[in-house]
């Protein structure tokens, strides 16, 4: 049976139906993220009407207790976002809650056995919004609840680990219970329309794989900044750092995007099977080139958003040295890629928020005007916010005067050309699961590559005991970060 809230026009194809139990249902991830954008995809009438969205935590809460809460945590963290109440209410129907403890080895799973009694053949869809240490014991318990039917999938988030040898227990945990294409690992980055774009642009455009390469690329730049702080997860963050908060997944799988050899189709094991070869690429950083090729920093006070931001120590409440931004030159050792830096970058308190790749072209052979600006092209991705492509160029500037030159972007910008909302990165991958779409996901190597070169920089640091530069709130980093480019004559895109 459908919904009948389908927009018309909409591109939203129905999943077939589900039954989605999220554990941690009352933590700030269901309900910041998840039930907002299952409130959405309903709204659009992708969610068959006989789906169930079933809550679990061990918060003592009745079906409409919980359906409140989600409620008013959605007009929270979305005031902007316009909601109907009677819609919100034929979609609250469908959530129910459970009170368990699922780690717990006695707890008694009969409230959510007895949801489940009915569901038939229904996709079963297992979420765990929960620490990573929990996602051996719950899927050791969904199975002991005799809950794992046929088809059931499991979706995790990340950090998987906080190193190679911690990924690797927690793989080895879930998967004593769930095959391999049955693990959704999430990292919401491939979920973003930009992101996604990536692959449409580098494979379905014949103007840029020709040059895609050392003959042509200077090097990349790829940055993720955020304008918050740590603020009230510091004491979490404090066990993670930005590189393993950050690097590790998000940043990582942009590399891979920008810098896989195409894949023959986009079947998701084709495509992690390019994405492995890039991670099995990244050159070691080693105790004898940490210092050359990372920089630590943590951000001071300062002012953000027009306002003083204290420093993550006095966020975090005592000194640390933990790493809120770090900057990286990376390469990839392989044909296409020989000599060309990847230079990353990520950090907490920065000037701004936006995620952009840089992909910077080499120097005109010869300049045939020798007064500036002789700018390289380059192609600017941005991915957040303002999402677009900026090819730069140089061109002409029109009118008298002789050959001056102008450095101007072809600008295709999101917001002008297309008119359609774009669905939180959640709201797709939710839909992914329930499709099965795999491809979105990580897969077990990956994480686990990943880990081993991220493991290679924590053990250089350790050693070599790399300092951590303090960087004022609200700025770009650390000057080390400036001087990382610097040093090879290059300095970090920042705008025409
Ligand atoms: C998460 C990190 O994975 O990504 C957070 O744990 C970070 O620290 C967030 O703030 C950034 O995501 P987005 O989508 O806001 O760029």
């Amino acid at each position: 049976m459908q919904n009948d809230n389908i927009n018309s026009g909409s591109h939203f194809v129905p999943v077939e139906p589900f039954d989605l139990i999220v554990f941690g249902a009352a933590g700030d991830l269901s309900l910041r993220k998840l039930i907002p954008s299952l409130f959405h995809r309903w709204m659009d009438g992708q969610i068959p009407a006989t789906s169930k969205i079933i809550g679990v935590s061990r918060s003592e809460l009745s079906h409409k207790e919980f359906r409140a809460i989600a409620f008013s945590s959605f007009k929270n963290f979305h005031p902007s976002a316009e909601i109907d109440e009677t819609d919100w209410s034929k979609f609250a129907d469908h959530i129910y809650y459970v009170t368990l403890d699922a780690v717990s080895d006695g707890a008694d799973w009969s409230g959510l056995s007895e949801l489940l009694a009915d569901s038939g053949d229904k996709q079963r869809v297992f979420y765990l919004a929960l620490a990573p240490s929990l996602y051996g014991a719950v899927s050791a318990n969904i199975k002991r609840a005799e809950l794992k039917n046929d088809g059931a999938r499991i979706v995790l988030e990340k950090p998987i680990g906080k190193d190679l040898g911690s990924a690797r227990a927690i793989n080895n945990a879930v998967c004593a219970v769930f095959d391999e294409d049955a693990i959704y690992r999430i990292d919401h980055y491939l979920g973003k329309e930009t992101v996604q774009n990536l692959i449409v642009l580098r494979f379905m455009n014949s103007l840029f794989e020709p040059v895609w390469n050392a003959n042509s690329i200077d090097h990349v730049e790829i940055t993720v900044a955020e304008s918050i702080g740590a603020g009230n997860r510091a004491s979490y963050y404090d066990t993670s750092g930005a590189l393993r908060d950050m690097v590790q997944n998000h940043l990582l799988q942009l590399l891979c995007l920008v810098a896989m050899e195409p894949p023959l189709d986009l079947n998701s094991d084709t495509l992690r099977d390019e994405k492995i070869k890039v991670l099995r690429a990244l050159r070691a950083i080693t105790t004898q080139t940490a210092r050359s090729t990372t920089v630590r920093g943590q951000y001071g006070k300062g002012a953000s958003g027009g306002a003083v931001a204290d420093s993550y120590a006095e966020e975090l409440g005592r000194a640390s040295d933990t790493e809120t931004f770090v900057a990286i030159k990376a390469y990839i050792d392989n044909w296409r890629w020989k000599g060309v830096p990847f230079y990353l970058r990520t950090g907490k308190r920065m000037t701004s928020r936006y995620s952009e790749i840089v992909v910077q072209f080499k120097e005109v052979a010869h300049a045939l005007v020798k007064d500036g600006p002789l700018q390289p092209t380059r192609m600017v991705i941005r991915l957040q916010p303002d999402e677009g492509v900026k090819l730069l160029l140089v061109t002409k500037d029109p009118g008298p005067g002789g050959m001056r030159l102008r450095y101007v972007p072809l600008n295709l910008s999101y917001a002008e050309h297309f008119e359609a909302r774009y669905p939180d990165a959640y709201e797709r991958l939710l839909m992914a699961v329930v499709r099965g779409d795999l491809g979105l996901f990580m897969r077990r190597d990956e994480v686990e590559e990943a880990w081993r070169w991220v493991d290679g920089i924590l053990d250089a640091w350790k050693e070599d005991a790399t300092p951590v530069h303090s960087y004022a709130a609200g700025t770009d980093g650390p000057a080390q970060a400036a001087m990382l480019l610097d040093r090879d004559g290059r300095e970090w895109f920042d705008g025409v």
